[in-house]
């Protein structure tokens, strides 16, 4: 390789230009022009000859890829989740791989709380019926929703995105209760949140948010035998990841009980093809994966992707990375000729 070769970068979807920048004058880019994920016939060839990927939470990246794309050094993935990719075998080839845990959380946790408002106050319906002509009158028990002023929220994760929910909670003075793996000390103090088990959290809260990662443990956490311990009335809200649910199960909870909604910004299948059950359920409220949508947040993003990107590049531990004892030995401990890449 010589002195000035630059890099080579492939990024799998057009990305907002704050990342682009950073990465334009140092790396020969290459970008995914299509709205819809590369085919993974392109991804492989485009791969295989990249240096660094900045990849999104549509891409599988797997060790048969990391295998036929030997000059791979670095993963950067435009997402705080990354059960995209296969960690061990990106760890075990010497590749770290990148996240952005801090640019979205608080966008997040908003949309988590207006995916809460809407479902319990009804107004997605309430806009369908004035929109389709059949707002005829005021009436006493027309579109009657429930509460959320002092009803008790129960956060399955208090992780960032979990904590900015319990944050924003207090402004409405709601209960709120939480279950993870560990006790947050520092966090039920800070925010007023009490940790119990998942079982008492099912059974007291009137609202139950999902902020736990997509692991071998999570998958499918909510089947049909835990939606069965929620309250009577119960409002589901998923801006983590779909398959923590288990969607058919949800489909009997809605229609038969015991939940009385669900608010899903992720689901499994995702997308959610349009003949899918769950929309015709007017207790079920469907967004197409946007909670972190906001002008601001992907520009913010996009700069901590490409962050990661160069750092990879350079061989060091990418500021955000979620296996740094990937750095140092395998493809990030190979010769490369770009140290003070974008520094
Ligand atoms: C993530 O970052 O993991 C979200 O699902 C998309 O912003």
């Amino acid at each position: 390789m010589s002195a000035n070769e630059q890099p080579r970068v492939y990024i799998t979807r057009r990305i907002p230009d704050a990342g682009l920048r950073l990465l334009a004058d140092t790396c020969a880019l290459s970008v995914w022009q299509g709205e819809e994920p590369p085919p993974r016939a392109t991804l492989l060839r485009e791969l295989r000859e990249a240096d660094g990927a900045l990849t999104l939470l549509t891409d599988r990246i797997d060790a048969p890829l990391l295998d036929a794309c030997p000059r791979l050094r670095v993963i950067s993935n435009y997402a705080v989740g990354y059960d995209n990719v296969d960690i061990a075998a990106a760890t075990a080839r010497g590749i770290p791989v990148g996240n952005t845990p801090d640019a979205l959380s608080e966008t997040t946790a908003d949309f988590a709380f207006a995916l809460l408002l809407a479902t319990a106050r009804r107004v997605v319906e309430g806009a369908d019926d004035a929109r389709a002509g059949r707002w005829t009158t005021w009436g006493p028990l027309l579109l009657l929703g429930a509460d959320i002023h002092h009803a008790t929220l129960g956060l399955v994760g208090l992780g960032r995105i979990g904590a900015e929910v319990a944050r924003r909670a207090r402004g409405f003075e709601m209960r709120v209760l939480y279950t993870s793996r560990s006790r947050h000390a520092a966090e039920e103090r800070a925010l007023g949140v009490e940790y119990v088990s998942l079982e008492e959290l099912l059974a007291q809260a009137d609202f139950v948010s999902l902020h736990t990662p997509l692991t071998p443990e999570t998958t499918h956490l909510f089947d049909a035998g835990r939606l069965a311990q929620m309250k009577r009335g119960a409002i589901l809200i998923n801006t983590a990841r779909g398959a923590i649910v288990e969607t058919e199960a949800l489909v009997a909870a809605l229609r038969n009980g015991p939940l009385g909604g669900a608010a899903l910004d992720v689901t499994d299948p995702e997308p959610l093809p349009a003949s899918h059950p769950l929309y015709a359920l007017p207790n079920a409220l469907i967004t197409p994966h946007m909670a972190s949508a906001s002008v601001a947040t992907r520009a913010s993003m996009a700069t901590q992707a490409a962050r990661n990107l160069l750092a990879g590049l350079r061989g060091e531990t990418p500021p955000r990375c979620v296996n740094p004892q990937a750095v140092g030995h395998g493809r990030s401990a190979a010769p490369r000729s770009w140290d003070a890449l974008g520094t």
